[in-house]
């Protein structure tokens, strides 16, 4: 059942985070299904500009579609995920997504206001929410590569001022991730204090943690030892943070490089121990199983395991008094 985003952040907010993962193809749309029902959990599927590329705006639509009906307990969102805003209202308009972000982080601040309000305005027109995003995380972004240095974290008061004057219902922050495998090179994490800032002038107001992978390193040595080539000094967010933040008000967790990892593994390691096959169903099946584990795992993390009777429950009983 496709869902608002906004009718999960109800019933997430404090309590647990609702994890946010891309999808390109059929097969990490097997896994993502397959592993929530296992899990129990609602989630957000997210599709990137770069996804709708590759795979084509009408294919993804048409494997969530599939999926939807294959998995008729699972309940999720449809979310762009850093759209500019000439692809926000692409997806505005086909009346597929329950969601969009419009990112211009990368705008001056009054700038990003103006955008972000104009998407606000078209969206809530339709019914769908809208997250923006306000400060620099580091890392590469579409396009965008921001370095460390120049990597901003978000101002608690600029933060109010932005949903203020946007209206904007979810807000990406700036908290010390950034995208991708190498986001830390020592003992960095998360910036706890300026979480709580922002939730202090931002009460109850769904705030949204890109680049949240782990980027396990038992998953990199494994990937390294059957041939590839990852800097081993990648390193990500411990996913035990993850319990400390959803109190604080953080609601959506972007994960994707993680899964990127999890087909890089399965594939590399099947193809060094099967040099002879050259059917990819294999591996496939391998991977989607893979995969639904790994979401598993992530939504204990995320506290979401087990809640999608309740959110069931929350949900549908609104809808019946609407
Ligand atoms: O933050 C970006 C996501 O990891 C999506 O990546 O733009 O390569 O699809 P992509
Ligand atoms: P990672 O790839 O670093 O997990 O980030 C995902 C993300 O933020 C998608 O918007
Ligand atoms: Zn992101």
């Amino acid at each position: 059942m496709i869902v608002t985003t906004a009718q999960l952040f109800e019933v997430a907010y404090g309590k647990f985070a609702v994890g946010a993962y891309n999808i390109n193809n059929m097969e990490q749309a097997l896994g993502l299904f397959e592993g929530h029902i296992q899990a129990r959990a609602p989630f957000i599927v997210q599709l990137s500009k770069g996804a709708r590329a590759y795979a084509g705006v009408k294919m993804l639509e048409a494997i969530i579609r599939a999926a939807d009906e294959n998995y008729p307990e699972a309940i999720f969102a449809v979310h762009l995920d850093h759209g500019d805003e000439a692809t926000c209202y692409d997806c505005i308009d086909s009346g597929f997504y329950s969601s969009v972000m419009i990112d211009a982080s990368h705008e001056k601040f009054e700038d990003n206001i103006a955008i972000t309000r104009r998407v606000v305005e078209r969206a809530h027109a339709r019914g769908l929410s809208v997250e923006a995003e306000l400060g620099m995380l580091g890392g590469v972004e579409e396009d965008i590569q921001v370095d460390e240095k120049h990597a901003m974290l978000t101002d608690p008061d600029e933060a109010k001022e932005f949903v203020e004057r946007t209206g904007c219902d979810s807000l990406a922050v700036a908290i010390g991730t950034s995208h991708g495998a190498y986001k830390f090179s020592g003992g960095q994490g998360l910036h706890f204090d300026r979480i709580a800032s922002i939730q202090r002038n931002l009460p109850g107001f769904p705030l949204v943690m890109h680049g949240s992978s782990s980027v396990p390193q038992d998953e990199v040595e494994r990937i390294n030892a059957a041939g590839g080539k990852l800097d081993p000094s990648a390193r990500g967010v411990d996913a035990d943070e993850f319990a400390r933040a959803i109190p604080l008000g953080v609601t959506k967790v972007n994960i994707d490089t993680d899964g990127r990892l999890v087909w890089t593994r399965v594939h590399r390691e099947h193809f060094k121990e099967h040099p002879e096959n050259f059917d990819f169903r294999k591996p496939g099946k391998e991977y989607i199983r893979e995969y639904a584990a790994f979401i598993v795992h992530k939504s204990e993390k995320l506290r979401s395991t087990g809640t999608l009777d309740m959110v069931r429950e929350a949900i549908t009983g609104k809808m019946e008094l609407v």
